[in-house]
């Protein structure tokens, strides 16, 4: 039914899983990762029901059918919504990336994996949906690797490498293509040809999903999945800080060394935020601006990339029905008086003070270009304007 051409394996150490696996960018399969823990317990619908039956979860439409994200929700507790899909099984509603709860997460320790990176911790997100529900093609914004875990039911999971985005006709993070209405011998015949990875997650596996690659998921049953999205390199936290678009994803994997976590052209992340960070007339300059920077930038670093552009200029987010979200993307609230989306943490700010102390010709300089105001550090944009710029001056490993 699948391709089924991802490797199976035992775990390895963290260090062979970094050097095979993370620092390759190649997806496997680890058997058991959770061997011995309550969560492998919960096996089947019913023992999951019996175990979690008064967990709240938060169901939505699946991301092809809702226009965005914040479309309504409506919390319920796990045993309502296997009661609710027994009624109805053909309702269109799923848990989908919910921030795991507590409850859930003591059901088991954290792999070694995880706990790898000092530099940030990872974040475990739940999704639970009924048989024949799929998601869109898309890639998540949040630059994680990610290890997906089958608690019970079947899924098929399909990658796609970054490098194929110029098959899928691409708008932000999403592609269009209805892959779910394809026949299976179509779909086999697209998924050879984007050169993908196609399984089906069995109950107790887990899914090593590299940072940035295309995803796209069936329900084959009634299922229940978590997702370990582990801590990020500096830079995969600058960059996912920025809009998404398939120039800039293909720029991060390229750029960014996924083994090391260092910037292999460290000027082209100064000229994105340069780009982005610089004072404009109006959010479409920025846009458009920050487009033909990643686009040049593209066809510089990126070996496979096609002469000239592979989405046809009407085809990007100035499409009319699309026009409304260059404002809200690219509109960073130090210049436009917005409210700050989120406050810097007490540790980023003394990090900040440090690099003050330390560098104050290079911080004034930083500070000039981005036009803020000195000292004046309290939201996340301006902290991530300045992380950005200062971040490879610093020792980070
Ligand atoms: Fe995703």
């Amino acid at each position: 039914m699948s391709l089924d051409n991802v490797a199976r394996i035992k775990p390895p150490t963290a260090e062979q899983f970094h050097e095979s696996y993370v620092a390759k960018q190649r997806p496997v399969i680890l058997r058991n990762l959770y061997r011995g823990q309550p969560i492998s317990r919960l096996r089947t619908a019913r023992a999951a029901e019996v175990s979690l039956g008064g967990q709240w979860m938060l169901t939505r439409r699946p991301l092809w059918d809702a226009l965005h994200l914040g479309d309504e929700a409506h919390a319920c507790q796990f045993r309502d919504y296997c009661h609710l899909i027994k009624e109805d099984p053909t309702l269109r509603m799923l848990c989908l990336d919910q921030i795991a709860p507590k409850r859930f997460r003591s059901r088991f320790r954290l792999p070694a994996y995880a706990k790898a990176n000092p530099l940030e911790s990872a974040v475990c997100n739940l999704f639970i949906g009924r048989k024949d529900l799929s998601s869109a093609i898309h890639f998540d914004a949040d630059h994680r690797n990610v290890l997906f875990t089958q608690v019970f039911g079947r899924k098929r999971v399909v990658l796609i490498p970054p490098r194929f985005a110029k098959h899928l006709i691409p708008i932000e993070n999403f592609s269009p293509i209805a892959l779910h209405n394809y026949s299976e011998e179509e779909k086999r015949a697209f998924l050879r040809y984007v050169d993908a990875y196609d399984t089906i997650l069995h109950p107790g596996e887990t899914l090593y999903m590299p940072k940035l690659w295309w995803h796209y998921t069936e329900y084959l049953d009634f299922g229940m999945s978590f997702g370990l999205r582990l801590g990020r390199t500096p830079y995969d936290q600058i960059f996912s800080g920025l809009p998404q678009q398939y120039y800039l994803q293909n720029l991060c994997t390229t750029l960014v060394d996924a083994g090391t976590g260092c910037m292999n052209h460290p000027e082209a992340l100064d000229e994105i935020l340069m780009a982005f960070f610089a004072r404009h007339s109006s959010p479409e300059k920025r846009y458009r601006r920050v487009m033909a920077v990643c686009k040049r930038l593209y066809s510089r670093h990126c070996v496979d990339s096609p002469k000239g552009e592979f989405v046809g200029r009407n085809f990007d987010l100035t499409l009319r029905f699309m026009r409304n979200k260059i404002p809200v993307l690219y509109d960073p609230p130090p210049f436009e008086n917005r409210s700050p989306r989120e406050l810097c943490t007490k540790r980023q700010r003394r990090q900040l003070e440090r690099w003050a102390r330390e560098r104050p010709r290079r911080m004034k300089q930083v500070m000039r270009h981005l036009g803020l105001d000195s000292g004046n550090l309290k939201n996340l944009s301006e902290l991530e304007a300045l992380t950005m710029l200062m971040v490879r001056h610093a020792k980070v490993h």
